[in-house]
């Protein structure tokens, strides 16, 4: 089974107004909910896709409840934590006349560590780990060190582990050597402290990285499409042009892709390939909305897969 871990999901509404007033009441005109998260969106890209995944992570309060009655309602399943501290909302605000969109975004509760022990517990617990993936940024009161003790959980059960983060979460987990990292460009660059810009540079920094025990960077470019340095291959995916409405989530699909490709056994083309597909079919959708099977479907045999 694949599990997906999100220590700091969010419950988006979408709100969408015709005209935002000042000093006037501003009426909404639709409100929608969101299950929100990194990890979430790796889940839900998987179900999309018409695989299966378990969502682990940290929900609180009523509106964690929501959250996971969502997922619950979306096809995907979870086994989350209850904290003390209430779920974050994200506003997403859309301002029709204006055409114009805003993305209010908390922090999210601080955790214990009574919640940090129930939720290592729990992952600990879990028999039939294939894959664990770990993404997003780490909560208020948990050390940055949290993904590092998790590889060591997931390499316990044998698990594929894919890790996608930055920053001091990512490199404190890199001496834990996850399986497959999947970077963007900016993210790649910042690890290597220095702008990664030919491909060359790309590979050359992937390497060192693989000299370290990573052995698979999956690094996602954008319009650029994906490359991935593995110890054995560098596959290189060049996504169709499309017309691109909003790429957030396009990463979270490119590992949701990905994972489930390597789940079915696939050889790493097609793996990067479908990877591809889902990333940039969800650049096509509005605002936070990922990937729809039909334009995957439509996407895959376009994407030209080259080796280096
Ligand atoms: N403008 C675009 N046109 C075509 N494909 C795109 C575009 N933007 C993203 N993609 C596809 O989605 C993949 C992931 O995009 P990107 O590199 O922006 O990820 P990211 O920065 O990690 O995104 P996020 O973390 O917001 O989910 C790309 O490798 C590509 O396949
Ligand atoms: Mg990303």
């Amino acid at each position: 089974m694949i599990y997906t871990v999100t220590l700091n999901p969010a419950l988006d509404r979408y709100i969408v107004v015709e005209r935002l007033l000042m000093e006037d009441t501003t009426r909404i005109l639709s409100e929608t909910p969101y299950a929100a998260g990194k990890g979430i969106d790796v889940s839900r890209v998987i179900r999309e896709l018409g695989g299966q995944s378990v969502a682990l992570g940290l929900v609180g309060g009523f509106d964690g409840m929501q959250l996971e009655g969502l997922l619950i309602n979306a096809g995907v399943m979870t086994d989350f934590t209850m904290i003390s501290g209430e779920t974050r909302t994200n506003i997403i605000l859309r301002e029709q006349a204006k055409n114009r969109q805003y993305a209010i975004s908390a922090a999210g509760p601080e955790i214990n560590a009574t919640e940090i022990g129930l939720f290592y517990q729990n992952v600990n617990q879990i028999r039939n780990m294939d894959y664990l993936i770990l993404s997003g940024s780490i909560p208020r009161g948990v050390t940055p060190n949290l993904y590092g003790q998790l590889i060591l959980a997931g390499k316990k059960k044998n698990a594929f582990i894919v890790l996608d983060t930055d920053g001091k979460a990512l490199h404190e987990a890199l001496d834990y050597q996850p399986s497959c990292i999947k970077p963007n460009i900016y993210e790649l660059s910042r690890l290597a402290q220095r702008d990664l810009q030919t491909e060359s540079d790309i590979i050359g920094f992937c390497e060192r990285l693989h000299d370290k025990g990573i052995p698979n960077i999956l690094v996602s470019r954008g319009k650029a499409g994906l490359l991935l340095s593995s110890t054995e291959q560098k596959i290189k995916a060049v996504a169709p042009p499309v017309e691109v409405d909003s790429a957030v989530g396009a990463g979270d699909s490119v590992v949701g892709g990905f994972v489930l490709a390597h789940s079915r056994g696939k050889d790493l083309a097609d793996c990067v390939r479908l990877a591809c597909a889902a990333g940039t079919a969800t650049a096509q959708t509005p605002g936070t909305e990922l990937c729809h099977r039909v334009d995957v479907e439509d996407t895959l045999p376009k994407v030209q897969i080259s080796t280096l």
